[in-house]
């Protein structure tokens, strides 16, 4: 995800600007640009690489200004050059952009705007935009009735960042999921991306609420709502110091991921889901793909190999579309028999997974029909894939993928309900899917409320010898990805299996200290799974049960319940249940004293075999 930073005050707006991005490089970019008024024109430097490099450019000559916007960017839709750069101007060159996130309608606003005669520099979804804000601008409205008008118009997840040369005393933004956070200063004020760029500045943060759009000029802030109608400015403290701002005032990066889940979940539907509840899946394959493939194989590593799983429980329990899924790195050297007419879905949260890398090319010399599900935009994986879609999950910085997994689950269920819409699959209620993941912030709020319970419950097991996940159908899935992250994490021994599977061998790993968390999310299986619960009990076994909140039957059967919300569907139910399991993995490593955001032995991302 990009950096975004703005200033408008007496200080030389350019130092602050560059300033500002340097203390957002944590978060990853490829190019870099600052747009600033000189005299009555917008100049704009730009250039592909590091902050480095355009500095070389920029400070060739010293630079005055007192108003500047600037960008470090996450190549989206074109590659990391120096026309893709932000900032972009519009028509005119009266206004610049920046902007973070995906435009998911621009390739259809493009040829709308060159059928009127405009001319593109960029392969961008944001020029186009800047463009969409021009042709309001020239209207005669002003800069902030041009970018409240043109939000409308744009689909997607995203915050924009406009100047222009007429308006000089002033910045305005606004956002659609993408992070955006203002900074209110004394005779300055500024905004950016994520809040370690304000503090050096000013301790006085303004959240930009979704669709509202500020205007900031050097004696202050005003906010007007999606209709128009001005809105308090309401300042919050961060007494933060740099370091725990990166993490959010969090003490590790893998919990500040955990409670970012539901704004994660806001992101990833941002766009996709249209006021009729219909599913809007822009840039991928055409209909008669979709009605032609007839097999779809899965192929990831780790985390994203778990999402996998739910995306298959997701298409054959709902779509009955066969599905299989394969370790990336049994699958390139497995010879794997593929149809034709199959498609090949890779899920990597970084994109550059070697394993994964090397299955995709294997697909492709054999011709096979390739989509990747990725988070980092820009990526190997996401560049060599036919189609992508991208999670929308913004930066995860810890090893242990959280938010990343719950994103590529729900993209996954976006994916499902987009196919069944173009196959008219009969029975499938894709309005009702899509009501409900339009609630799945709310659903994991609700869990993250679960946070105070799991440490206490932390506390009782953090000396387990071993800890087995267990569930049925889609909790058994989710049961793998919750043993990962105790792994991986606090170094503890799991084991995860179906829980039907358990008398068939695994049972007699069951003693007193031994703990074995059930997920018995699905009310129509729940009674199999306490009677699971019954055998691992029968041998003293203690046993923890992940339950939605109607259940009446585990009390009898789990030494502790944890009850989390309950969906419309089973799948969305699973899917929740993995919040507690993440805290309860996060608390015990916590507790233990373990390094959590860099676990031993592990890498970020795998980029070799
Ligand atoms: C998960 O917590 C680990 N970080 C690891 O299993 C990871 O999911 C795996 O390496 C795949 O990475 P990717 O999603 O970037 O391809």
């Amino acid at each position: 995800m990009c950096g975004i930073a703005g200033y408008v005050g007496p200080k030389n707006a350019v130092d602050v600007v560059f300033d500002q991005l340097k203390r957002l490089e944590y978060r990853g970019y490829d190019s870099a640009g600052i747009a600033y008024l000189q005299d009555d024109k917008i100049a704009v430097t730009k250039r592909a690489g590091k902050l480095s490099e355009l500095g070389k450019v920029l400070f060739e000559s010293p630079k005055q200004a007192e108003l500047a916007i600037a960008h470090s960017r996450w190549a989206t839709h074109g590659g990391p050059t120096d026309e893709n750069a932000h900032p972009h101007y519009d028509q005119y060159e009266r206004v610049a952009i920046i902007h973070n996130g995906i435009i998911e309608n621009y390739l259809e606003l493009k040829e709308h705007l060159i059928a009127k005669g405009h001319k593109f520099k960029s392969q961008t979804d944001t020029e186009v935009a800047a463009h969409v804000i021009g042709e309001e601008y020239a209207n005669g409205v002003s800069l902030e009735e041009a970018v409240r008008l043109s939000a409308k118009r744009l689909r997607g997840a995203f915050a924009l960042v406009v100047m222009s040369n007429t308006e000089k005393d002033k910045i305005v933004c606004t956002r659609n999921a993408s992070p955006l956070v203002l900074g209110m200063g004394v005779g300055e004020n500024l905004l950016a991306s994520d809040i370690p760029a304000l503090l050096p500045y000013t301790r006085e943060v303004v959240i930009v609420e979704e669709h509202v759009v500020a205007v900031l000029t050097r004696e202050g802030i005003s906010l007007i709502d999606a209709e128009g109608r001005s809105l308090p400015v309401k300042t919050t403290h961060i007494d933060w110091d740099i370091a725990s701002a990166e993490r959010g005032g969090f003490e590790h990066f893998m919990l500040k991921e955990v409670h970012e889940q539901p704004q994660v979940m806001r992101q990833v539907v941002a766009g996709r889901i249209d006021e009729k509840s219909k599913i809007r899946l822009e840039g991928i394959f055409g209909e008669n793909v979709w009605n032609e493939i007839d097999r779809v194989n899965i192929i990831a590593c780790g985390t994203a190999y778990h999402a996998g799983l739910m995306g298959k429980h997701f298409f054959e329990s709902v779509l009955r579309l066969p599905t299989d899924v394969y370790y990336s790195s049994e699958f390139r050297y497995g010879d794997p028999v593929l149809s034709p007419k199959s498609l090949a879905i890779f899920v990597s949260q970084s994109g550059e997974t070697a394993d994964t890398l090397a299955a995709l090319k294997l697909c492709k010399d054999r011709r096979i029909r390739t989509l990747g599900i990725v988070n980092v935009i820009g990526s190997s994986i996401a560049r060599e894939c036919d189609r992508t879609i991208f999670t929308q999950a913004g930066p995860e910085i810890s090893v242990a993928s959280t938010k990343a997994y719950t994103a590529q689950v729900m993209v996954f269920a976006l994916l499902g309900l987009y196919i069944a819409q173009v196959q008219e699959v009969p029975g499938v209620k894709v309005e009702e899917w899509a009501d409900e993941l339009l609630q799945m912030d709310g659903f994991a709020e609700q869990c993250l409320k679960l946070e105070d319970e799991i440490v206490t419950l932390a506390g009782e097991i953090k000396d387990m010898p071993l800890c087995f996940f267990l569930g049925r159908g889609a909790d058994a899935f989710v049961a793998a990805e919750g043993a990962l992250k105790l792994k991986e994490i606090a170094y503890i021994p799991t084991q995860e299996y179906p829980a039907g599977e358990m008398k068939h061998g695994p049972l007699a790993l069951i003693t007193k200290d031994v703990v074995s968390i059930f997920g018995a999310t699905d009310p129509r299986i729940r009674e199999k799974v306490v009677s699971n619960m019954k055998e691992v009990q029968a041998r003293s076994g203690k046993v923890i049960a992940i339950v939605t909140e109607d259940d009446t039957l585990t009390e009898q059967a789990a030494d502790h319940v944890v009850r989390i919300p309950k969906t419309k569907f089973e799948f969305l139910n699973a899917l929740l249940a993995i919040v507690p399991l993440q805290l309860l993995s996060y608390h015990i490593a916590r507790l233990n004293g373990c390094e959590i955001d860099q676990p031993r032995n592990l890498a970020k991302s795998v980029t070799v075999e």
